[in-house]
């Protein structure tokens, strides 16, 4: 079992991204419905922000929904919607206790208002914590952030506010809505899939993923830091040559 102390002394990244997969299995498996799934998760993400802090990660992002996931079906939409502001009503105090910032990315207006509103009251809230800071992707994609970023980019160049020549990966990643968050340089993903579903497309181009068959429900503690001690042993290399490598 991979304890924290065993972590200390390597590179530690300094933005995680998770996607939380698996709940609905770990409900079938039980004989539960889906949404007990998402129910048991919300333990799984108090353990991996924890964890996430104890190793001294500054930015932790959790894909809580994507765009597809509208078209699931509508009770579960609403449940994990509901979910969503127990969640946050419940963990306030707990967030401001240990200083931690809230941020969202994706499009958080088209949520039911009720959640819209409680996320935004968080954002404010916590806006003057200087701790980590949690970003929930919510309604998010990869394609939707790329094409909302060339959305605004381009009514800039048409505004005369931003010139063409002057467009280059910086300026880009600029208009995405990670803005000023340095790219994760590590992504989890629990359950056993492969795949990143559609999430930070640009923002992980150069991350180390890790796949664990652990169901998101069952996610706790020590499997996050099982990840860092897997991440301390890859070689991030960036194009060069092992011998360029120290
Ligand atoms: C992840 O668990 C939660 C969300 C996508 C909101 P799933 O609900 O996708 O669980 P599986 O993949 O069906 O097991
Ligand atoms: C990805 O999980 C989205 C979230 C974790 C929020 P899904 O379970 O929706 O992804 P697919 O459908 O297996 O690709
Ligand atoms: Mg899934």
């Amino acid at each position: 079992m991979i304890s924290k102390e065993s972590i200390q002394g390597g590179p530690v990244p300094k933005h995680v991204a998770v996607i939380m997969d698996g709940n609905g299995r770990w409900a079938r498996q039980r004989g539960l419905s889906r949404v007990l799934g998402h129910r048991n998760g919300v333990q799984a993400v108090r353990e991996t922000l924890e964890a996430a802090s104890e190793a001294g990660v500054s930015y932790l992002t959790l894909y809580a929904f994507s765009t597809e996931n509208w078209n699931r079906p509508a009770e579960e939409v609403s449940a994990l919607m509901s979910l969503l502001v127990q969640t946050i009503d419940k963990e306030t105090d707990t967030l401001m206790q240990h200083g931690i910032r809230l941020l969202t990315v994706g499009g958080i207006e088209a949520l039911p208002a009720e959640a819209r509103n409680a996320l935004i009251a968080l954002r404010e809230k916590t806006s003057v914590n200087t701790g980590p800071t949690l970003i929930l992707a919510l309604n998010y994609s990869g394609k939707w952030d790329i094409t909302q970023a060339a959305r605004r980019l381009a009514g800039d160049v048409r505004s005369g506010v931003l010139d063409v020549a002057d467009i280059d990966e910086q300026c880009f990643a600029g208009y995405l809505s990670t803005q000023g968050i340095p790219d994760p340089e590590l992504m989890i993903r629990t359950s056993g899939e492969c795949r990143l579903s559609n999430f930070l497309l640009w923002q992980l181009a150069y991350a180390e993923f890790y796949f664990t068959p652990v169901l998101w429900p069952d996610f706790r503690k020590e499997h996050f830091f099982e990840a860092i001690a897997d991440f301390q042993h890859r070689e991030r290399r960036f194009g060069r040559i092992d011998a360029q490598i120290s």
